[in-house]
Formats: C-alpha cells, structure tokens, sequence
C-alpha cells in the first residue's frame, strides 16, 4: 500500500502549511496495479474507444448539465450540507492516474479528495493573493469554496450557464453568509459581451473548457476584450500530453472521442505569435481518472 505524499506535488513546490496539514487530514492512500491488471485496464480503455458509443460535449448537452446540477440543488436543499455539492461524477470508477500511470485508490471518496488537494495547490500558487476571481463553467461552486479557504477577502464570481447551478452558487452563498460568492448565469459558447469583469481580475477554469471542443473562439474573445491580469485553464489539453506515450495517446483519444476541447493550446500560441496573448506557463499535473489525464494547466495572459 502506497501513500499519497509531498512528493506528489512537487510540482507545486513551495507547499503551504495549510496545504501539508489538508495532506495530513485526508491521509490518502492506493495500490499500484499489478502488470495484468494494468493489462486489464488498457484493454478496457481501448475496447470502448473501438465500440462504445458515448455521449459527446456540445450546446446539447445543457439540458443533462441542468438536470444534473438540479438534484445536487435539490440535495442542498433538503440537507443543508455543502457535501451534496460535489458531483455525482466524482468516485465512479475506483482507478485514478497519479504521475500519468494508474493507481487504485483504497478509499472511497479518494477522487474528491486528491482532486481537492490539487486545487488546494493550484489556488495557493496563482489566487492566494488575489482581489477579484472568476471561475467560468463552474457547475455548483464547490470548487470556489475550496478557493475561499485559501483567500478569505476575494470577490469570487461563479460564471455557469445552467439555472440550476447558479441558483445552487447564490442559495450557497447566502447559507453561508458570504457576500463575495456570486453566480451570475453566462454561456461559454456564445458570451454575453455586456457583461464586464471587473478590473484587476483573474480567471481560472476547472474542466469546463472542456465542453467546448473547438468552439472556444468566442470564449476567447470575450477574455480579450475584457483584459483579465491572467488566467488559469485546468482542463484536458491535448498539446501537453505525448502520442507516443501508450496512456497519453489513449487519453487523446479519449478527448476526440468525447469532443472534448481540442488544440487550444495551439489556437493560444498562435495569438501569442500575434501579440494579442503571453503564454506563462503550460504543463501536467499527471492526475486523471480511469479514461483520461484530464488536467493539465496553461496560465496566460491578455497582452495589454
Ligand atoms: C465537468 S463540469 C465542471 C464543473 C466545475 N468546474 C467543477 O469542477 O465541478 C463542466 C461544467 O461546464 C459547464 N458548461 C458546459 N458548457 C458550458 C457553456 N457553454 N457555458 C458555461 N458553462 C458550461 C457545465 O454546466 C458544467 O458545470
């Protein structure tokens, strides 16, 4: 039995205190699969990708997006416990990557937790000290409550485009009595240019870009002309993972197979070529669950 550890976020390095005692709390841990159930699990993989006929992202899918976020709203509603935000997707399959390779987590809210500890780094390093944070496609909002434990003070704004979800964010908000969480309903795929972010602000996304495919253009869009300080895309980025890499090429293919978002890295680096865009930082984390490495993260900017 092997141990979640520092190690693992090295990549995150310096970790905080807050960090080291969340690690401490969760006290996760996993086995490593023996090579016939890696075998196993490969072969899995690579029989649905061959016939599995599976739901692709795209504007489609807004009603089961709605429907989803409503029986978390409902859950809410009926316990009053912030538990019943975390979606249901969460610690379906019982295999998780960890430093791109697959591992079996022993507990059973394991997903959750190692996806929280990730993100407790993540908003560490980039919105410790940040005033004004947005988090675009953010479904019921867990993530901002996470984000609030690190920066007590920033206005948090929850842009999602279901009525479920944003009703879920601001019941939240109020049960918590924090006025600096806000949900406010916007459609990635066709943004609202009259809504404005505020100056000074920063962005990030938690697979949610995802969903868009190749159809983040106008997304894009509406961040440029809104000159956010940076942003920080946590989603399945196809540049950052190599085809020759037998996990990695499943998981692109995995991405195509789900239309999940496609070459924006690419499309980034080539408004970078045209100066409208800086490109900070581009890489893996290594986590993913049984299908995919699903997070990896560029930071960028607008260029002003
Ligand atoms: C996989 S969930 C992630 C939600 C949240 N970021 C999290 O980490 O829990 C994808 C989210 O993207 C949202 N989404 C999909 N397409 C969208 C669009 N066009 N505009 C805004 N949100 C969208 C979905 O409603 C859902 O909340």
């Amino acid at each position: 039995m092997e141990k979640i550890e520092a190690k693992h976020f090295k990549i995150f390095n310096p970790l905080s205190k807050f960090f080291k005692r969340k690690l401490s709390d969760f006290s996760l841990s996993y086995k490593i699969p023996t090579k016939k159930e890696r075998d196993a699990l490969l072969n899995e993989i690579i029989e649905f990708l061959n016939n599995e006929n599976t739901t692709v992202s795209g504007k489609h899918r807004k009603k089961q997006w709605e429907n989803g976020w409503n029986e978390n709203l409902l859950e809410f509603q009926k316990t009053k416990e912030l538990e019943a935000l975390i979606p249901k997707y969460f610690n379906k399959f019982k295999i998780q990557r960890l430093n791109g390779d697959f591992i079996f987590p022993v507990e059973n809210n394991f997903e959750i937790k190692i996806v929280s500890l990730f993100q407790y780094a993540i908003f560490n390093k980039y919105f410790k000290n940040e005033k004004v944070i947005y988090e675009f496609g953010a479904g019921t909002g867990h993530n901002l409550l996470r984000l609030r434990e690190i920066n007590k003070n920033a206005k948090l704004y929850a842009f999602e485009w279901t009525n479920s979800g944003v009703k879920l964010i601001n019941l939240v908000a109020n049960f918590l009595n924090d006025n600096y969480i806000k949900g406010i309903k916007f459609d990635n795929f066709n943004p609202e240019f009259s809504i404005k972010l505020e100056k000074n602000s920063s962005i990030y996304t938690f697979a949610a870009l995802e969903q868009l495919g190749n159809n983040f253009t106008k997304f894009l869009d509406y961040i440029l002309i809104n000159k956010p300080k940076f942003i920080v895309n946590v989603e399945p980025l196809n540049e950052t993972l190599d085809n020759k890499d037998l996990l990695q090429n499943l998981s692109i293919k995995y991405f195509k197979k789900r239309n999940y978002l496609n070459n924006y890295v690419l499309h980034l680096k080539s408004l970078e070529k045209q100066k409208k865009v800086k490109i900070m930082d581009t890489y893996r984390t290594g986590l993913g669950s049984k299908y995919i490495e699903g997070y990896s993260i560029v930071v960028w900017k607008p260029v002003i």
